[in-house]
């Protein structure tokens, strides 16, 4: 009993050591390096474009509102770090079709110089229960999720592989480890992603290029105000059991580990203990953070069966309250 108290208190020691250094900011800068931001029009995309710029690159961002990307780039170039920056956007539906969305990307990097970094963003969520959603929710979402990041990604990994170089951010959700209620055709999605970038890190490994899966909590952008439009209760209330993230925080948090090589990126104590009980296949980046993984898997495993309760139990209320209109949450 002693010693199974003392591992955990041990085990949970090292998670804290561990979280904290993943938050611990390195100085990098991007001079003249050029990032590829896809979604960089808004919400998190925005964000890392910006942290990008206040560290030197030459930054071009992609989505396919003219007028929005153009009054993103304004925010933009306004945090740059020096003159010499180059700015740039890119109006392509990056789900239609693959030739055209080679060749603007093709033209860009002609214009802006070899990809450093690129960074899928673009994505979107449509709340409701999986009969609720209407066929085109559902491709809207497998073509923006999943299309559209295979399709960017598809354009510049040839290129980056030759260079030697680089590094590629494949924005998925912590959805991509639960699915949760009203989000059964979304957690679809972002799961597959989470395949595709285990499966692109074993092919790139070689090549110099990285690839960083970032898992963003819930995070206040216009996206997010979007998908709450249509959210049923449950899905609500489950996601007031965990903390709301600014965009600035996310996407900052986001450029630093993919800067500092990490494959899985998080924000939040929550997050990444999810990414420590979640590990499976995914590619390790350091010892420390292996070793973690090895013993906290068990006790993590524990505290998911806790949630998974807590949510069975707000979703078993829910229903309740529609049948009889008893609720007890
Ligand atoms: N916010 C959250 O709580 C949260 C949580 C977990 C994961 N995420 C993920 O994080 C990413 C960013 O989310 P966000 O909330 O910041 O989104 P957002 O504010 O809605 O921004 C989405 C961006 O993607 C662009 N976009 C959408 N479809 C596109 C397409 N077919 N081709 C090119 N660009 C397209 C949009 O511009 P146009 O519409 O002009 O094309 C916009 O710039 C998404 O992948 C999302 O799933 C977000």
């Amino acid at each position: 009993m002693f010693a199974t108290i003392t591992s955990i208190i041990i085990l949970l020691f090292i998670l804290i050591i561990l979280f904290k250094q993943k938050f611990k900011a390195k100085q990098f800068n991007l001079l003249g390096c050029h990032v590829m931001v896809t979604g960089g029009s808004s919400g998190i995309g925005k964000c890392i474009a910006i942290e990008a710029a206040k560290i030197g690159a030459n930054v071009t961002i992609v989505a396919r509102n003219k007028n929005k990307l153009q009054s993103a780039l304004e925010n933009i170039k306004a945090q740059c770090l020096n003159h010499n920056q180059k700015f740039n956007y890119l109006s392509v539906d990056l789900a239609g079709d693959y030739d055209i969305v080679k060749k603007s990307f093709d033209n860009a990097i002609r214009e802006m110089g070899p990809l450093y970094m690129f960074v899928n963003c673009a994505g979107m969520a449509i709340c409701g229960t999986l009969e609720c959603n209407s066929s085109s929710d559902i491709m809207q979402m497998i073509n923006t999720n999943l299309i559209s990041t295979i399709q960017a990604t598809k354009a510049v990994i040839n290129d980056m592989k030759h260079n030697g170089y680089g590094s590629i951010v494949i924005t998925s959700s912590l959805a991509s480890f639960c699915g949760i209620f009203g989000l059964s055709v979304y957690s679809a999605t972002k799961f597959g992603l989470r395949g595709f970038a285990e499966a692109l890190s074993m092919e790139t490994k070689n090549y110099g290029v990285k690839i960083t899966l970032a898992l963003p909590p819930d995070t206040d952008t216009p996206g997010y105000a979007n998908e709450n439009k249509g959210k049923p209760l449950e899905t609500f209330l489950i996601s007031e059991t965990a903390k709301l993230f600014t965009p600035e925080e996310v996407g900052s948090k986001i450029l630093q580990d993919a800067l500092d090589g990490h494959f899985f990126s998080t924000v939040g104590l929550e997050g990444y203990l999810m990414t420590v009980s979640c590990a499976g296949m995914a590619p390790y980046t350091t010892y420390l953070e292996l070793i973690c993984q090895v013993f906290c898997t068990g006790i993590l495993r524990l505290v998911s069966v806790y949630y998974l309760s807590m949510f069975d139990k707000i979703i078993k209320n829910c229903k309740l309250d529609r049948d009889f209109g008893n609720r007890n949450l």
